[in-house]
C-alpha cells in the first residue's frame, strides 16, 4: 500500500515538473515583456551652463538651452565609455569608437549609431532628475 502511494506521489511530481519545464519559455517571455518604469537618478546640486557631471550610466551637460544627459553605453557592444572633457569626446576603451559630447557618432565600429539621450527634468531647489529607460 505504501509503495503504491509513493509511486503515485512520484508520478505526480514528475508530471508537475514536466508541466513547469514546458511552461518556462512562455513565463520567461511574459517576464521580459513586463513594463518596467524608468530608473531615476537625481543630481542634487546647483549647476550652471557649461557644467557637466559624469555618472555611472550617463554624462549630464548643462547648456544655456537646458540640460542634456548622454548615455555612457557604447552603441557597438555596450562598454562603458570614457568621457574626455578637454576634447569634449566619448571614447570607448574596448574598440575605440568615438562620439561627440552630444552623442553624435564620429568613428569606430559603432558604425554610425549615435549615443542615446535620456530625459532630464529640473528639480525644485536645484539639480536635475535623469530618467533612464530599462530594456
Ligand atoms: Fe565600444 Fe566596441 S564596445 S567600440
Amino acid at each position: 500500500m505504501r509503495q503504491v502511494e509513493r509511486r503515485r506521489f512520484l508520478s505526480r511530481l514528475w508530471r508537475w515538473g514536466l508541466s513547469l519545464a514546458a511552461a518556462y519559455p512562455f513565463l520567461a517571455f511574459v517576464e521580459r515583456r513586463r513594463y518596467r518604469p524608468p530608473k531615476e537618478v537625481r543630481i542634487r546640486r546647483p549647476m550652471a551652463p557649461g557644467d557637466w557631471v559624469v555618472e555611472r550610466e550617463f554624462v549630464l551637460f548643462v547648456t544655456s538651452k537646458g540640460a542634456v544627459a548622454v548615455s555612457r553605453h557604447c552603441t557597438h557592444l555596450g562598454c562603458i565609455l570614457t568621457f574626455r572633457p578637454e576634447e569634449r569626446l566619448f571614447i570607448c576603451p574596448c574598440h575605440q569608437s568615438r562620439f561627440h559630447a552630444d552623442g553624435r557618432y564620429i568613428s569606430g565600429p559603432a558604425n554610425g549609431k549615435d549615443l542615446p539621450r535620456f530625459q532630464v527634468r529640473p528639480l525644485e531647489g536645484g539639480g536635475y532628475s535623469v530618467l533612464i529607460p530599462r530594456g
